[in-house]
């Protein structure tokens, strides 16, 4: 079927969208075993995946879109280094994406912007019918989750959301044991972004990583050019997926479950101008901004079935790295400490460990128990960004393309996770008032089948 064709059946397989969505898309212009990949935004992220793009000989990297000189460059050494032909460059500006997507017949893209830029690529893209891998963050607005989901049933184009932390070892050996219920059934789950960010919002405007109190389009590099302007204006769970993600997929949410409500509540807001002034000093211009984002945001969110789940968002402080994930049924509890090793973290069943009320080590349990998908591929993942697990997300992209399955995690998985945010950010301006969550699947999570990790294969 050529792409002409393909479009008009598009149209009509999506009429029936609203029953099943997930398994109704019309998008099924491949049939190729080499997919043609545009990137939008060639930045620090983008140029993870830009790596791992090059690594592989199904994939073509055809077009990159950036309006940032040295990102650009720094990507194009990338594809230089690994031997590939140099991609078309889209560098006029901030909207070249779109003659990008207008000119080059795209399989598929990857959007690793910043968080205010999403929407309009993920839109455009989606519009294009161009398949799109989204990078996390959370949404602008409620509304914004909304267009993203009506945009992908109406084109009939599949999104996926790059939650990388779904595929850590740790997480997935513990979503293993999850299914085999050996954790019984789940009560309350816990996760966060709890990450020392305070030498990334802020930097000297040439390197991206603890040098520096600078931030803003002019002055930063990398995310202090935009991601500190959230924390200026905006008091939120800003960044709810790397938390929510894993214990999205272990709890079936959208898949047989849902989250219906959630409250947030934020403390004070004193890290960034305590870094700022002993960093920069007192008379420095930056230790006058205030920031709106309280140091630490707690969320916590409702299921359908009763589960609950809290979300910490903890990036402003002086701490160590800890994701802080705890999952807890009437069988067995894991909470994890670290940063993501098999040996970090502490699991107790009471059976099993004779009801001595003790923790025990993670390490033999997680390893006896490891997801086939990482016994597969645990090789191929080596070296690959955050511990291997940046290999896996972007290989379950490339896979589902090419064998027209349905995304892990779709367009609806991130209408939720993202829709996180604003809902959060409603609820503290509203004094910890409970926000209802909306449905993005439209009554679809009923009949929904999970769809994570349920094999080696991607
Ligand atoms: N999953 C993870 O582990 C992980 C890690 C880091 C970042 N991220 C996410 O990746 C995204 C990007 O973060 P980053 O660290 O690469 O930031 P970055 O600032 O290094 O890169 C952003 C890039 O977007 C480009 N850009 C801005 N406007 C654009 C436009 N209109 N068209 C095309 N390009 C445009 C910028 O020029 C820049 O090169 C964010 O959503 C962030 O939350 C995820």
């Amino acid at each position: 079927m050529n792409r002409r064709s393909f479009l008009r059946t598009a149209g009509l397989a999506t009429a029936g969208a609203a029953l099943l969505p997930s398994l109704a898309y019309g998008w099924t212009d491949l049939g190729r075993d080499r997919l043609r990949i545009g990137f939008i935004a060639t930045g620090l992220r983008g140029q993870n995946h830009l790596e791992l793009m090059l690594q592989r000989s199904d994939v073509e990297v055809v077009a990159l879109a950036d309006p940032q000189a040295h990102m650009m460059e720094q990507a194009l050494e990338l594809v230089r280094k690994a031997g590939k032909t140099r991609p078309k460059v889209y560098a006029e500006g901030p909207h070249d994406y779109l003659r990008m997507l207008e000119r080059e017949r795209l399989d598929a893209v990857f959007v690793s912007s910043p968080w205010e830029w999403h929407r309009a690529h993920g839109l455009a893209a989606l519009e294009a019918k161009v398949a799109v891998a989204m990078e996390v963050g959370g949404a602008l607005s409620v509304q914004e989750c909304w267009d993203l989901v009506d945009a992908s049933e109406r084109t009939g184009t599949p999104l996926m959301a790059l939650e990388n932390v779904c595929y850590r070892r740790d997480v997935m050996a513990v979503l293993h044991m999850v299914r085999q219920g050996m954790f019984g059934e789940l009560v309350h789950g816990q996760g966060g972004y709890q990450h020392d960010l305070r030498g990334v919002l802020f930097n000297d405007g040439k390197s991206p990583y603890g040098k520096g109190v600078e931030f803003g389009a002019e002055k930063g590099y990398s995310e202090s050019q935009w991601r500190t302007d959230h924390y200026v204006k905006r008091n939120g769970e800003l960044y709810p997926t790397h938390g929510l993600g894993p214990m999205a997929v272990m709890m079936d949410i959208n898949r047989g479950n849902r989250l219906t409500h959630l409250t947030s509540m934020s403390s004070k807001a004193r890290g960034l101008h305590d870094y700022v002034v002993r960093q920069g000093g007192a008379d420095h211009p930056n230790a006058q901004v205030e920031f709106a984002c309280g140091d630490v945001v707690t969320t916590t969110i409702a299921c359908a079935h009763g589960e609950t789940i809290l979300l910490t968002h903890d990036t402003s402080l002086q701490r160590p790295y800890n994701l802080g994930f705890r999952v807890q049924g009437t069988r067995g509890i894991w909470q994890d400490f670290g940063w993501g090793g098999l040996d970090q973290g502490h699991i107790y069943f009471e059976d099993s460990m004779k009801h001595s009320h003790r923790w025990a080590n993670t390490q033999e349990i997680l390893a006896a128990n490891d997801h086939p998908l990482w016994a597969r591929y645990a090789a191929s993942a080596a070296g690959a960004g955050h511990g291997g697990m940046d290999f896996f997300v972007d290989h379950a992209f490339v896979e589902c393309l090419k064998r027209r399955e349905p995304f892990p995690m779709d367009v609806y998985d991130l209408a939720t996770w993202y829709s996180i945010t604003p809902l959060s950010e409603k609820s503290i301006a509203e004094g910890s008032a409970p926000q209802q969550i909306p449905d993005f699947t439209r009554g679809a999570w009923v009949a929904r089948a999970p769809v994570f990790g349920l094999n080696d294969q991607y």
